[in-house]
């Protein structure tokens, strides 16, 4: 049987957990052969397991993305041992909210250098393997999938760095579009709402508590509804590019 992805291969960074796992599955399932990047070495190698125990292919990559030559390292390793780059999912990032006054600025750091220094220089490093790939493969185009937000769209007050960066990563997508439309380089931005995840995991204490307190009652998103609508974006005609997907779940107002 054939899958819309067979003989291309994806790159999904941030993979060890949330939204990249399921990505890293959705893809796989779809033929693609993924090659699934974050820092914890053990989670990824065990879904690299469980998917090749599918019969599909999967490779773990240990990487830091917010260290660049990590990430430029992440690309070459996947072209060195998959052999091409069709696809790849920005995803990794961190999400550390409070007020801007008297905020630990090292947590602003970190979201910069990955939510956006990570994801530009992963995407800078593999466009040359993109463009290859929308000339020679057979479906014609190549991908770039970022994962932005709602925080993307809407600042609110005590999320201010994180919106900025999301904010940042929606205009980096639109010019992207722009600068390769011609060459068959497709660049879909997603903004997921709520999404079950570790995300929130990482967030100081009261913060932690008043993030949870503004979704309470919320039947959250989970995991697979995001990589469900990936896998849908990279798996259209190459005529047809999903520019932006923001999906809420249903009971989410803001
Ligand atoms: N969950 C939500 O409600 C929600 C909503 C909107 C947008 N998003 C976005 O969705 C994306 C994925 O988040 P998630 O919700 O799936 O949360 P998650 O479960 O915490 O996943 C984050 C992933 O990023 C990886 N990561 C963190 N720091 C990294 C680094 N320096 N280098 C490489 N990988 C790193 C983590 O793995 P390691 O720790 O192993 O490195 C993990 O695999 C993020 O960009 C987030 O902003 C999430």
């Amino acid at each position: 049987m054939t899958t819309p992805l067979d003989g291309t291969v994806a790159l999904i960074t941030g993979a060890s957990s949330g939204i990249g796992e399921a990505t890293a599955r959705a893809l796989a399932a779809q033929g693609a052969k993924v090659a699934v990047a974050a820092r914890r070495l053990e989670r990824l190698e065990r879904l690299a397991a469980e998917i090749g125990g599918q019969g599909h292919t999967a490779l773990a990559i240990q990487a830091d993305i917010a260290d660049q030559a990590r990430a430029i390292a992440a690309v070459d390793r996947t072209v060195d041992e998959l052999g091409r780059l069709d696809i790849v999912v920005n995803n990794a990032g961190v999400m550390l909210l409070g007020p801007i006054e008297g905020a630990p600025t090292e947590e602003w750091d970190r979201m910069i250098d990955l939510n956006l220094k990570g994801l530009i220089n992963t995407t800078h490093a593999a466009l040359p393997h993109l463009l290859s790939a929308a000339e020679d493969s057979e479906r014609g185009c190549a991908d770039v999938v970022n994962i932005s937000s709602v925080a993307g769209r809407v600042s609110r007050a005590g999320s201010g760095v994180y919106n900025l960066t999301k904010h940042g990563v929606g205009a980096f997508s639109e010019s992207l579009r722009q600068e390769l439309a011609a060459r068959k380089v497709r660049s879909t931005l997603i903004e997921p709402g709520a999404v079950e995840t570790e995300l929130t995991d990482h967030l100081r204490d009261g913060v932690r508590e008043q993030v949870r307190e503004r979704l309470a009652g919320v039947h959250a998103l989970d995991a697979s509804d995001i990589a469900d609508a990936i896998a849908y974006a990279v798996t259209r005609p190459w005529h047809v590019c999903l520019n932006e997907i923001l999906i809420r779940p249903t009971e989410q107002r803001g």
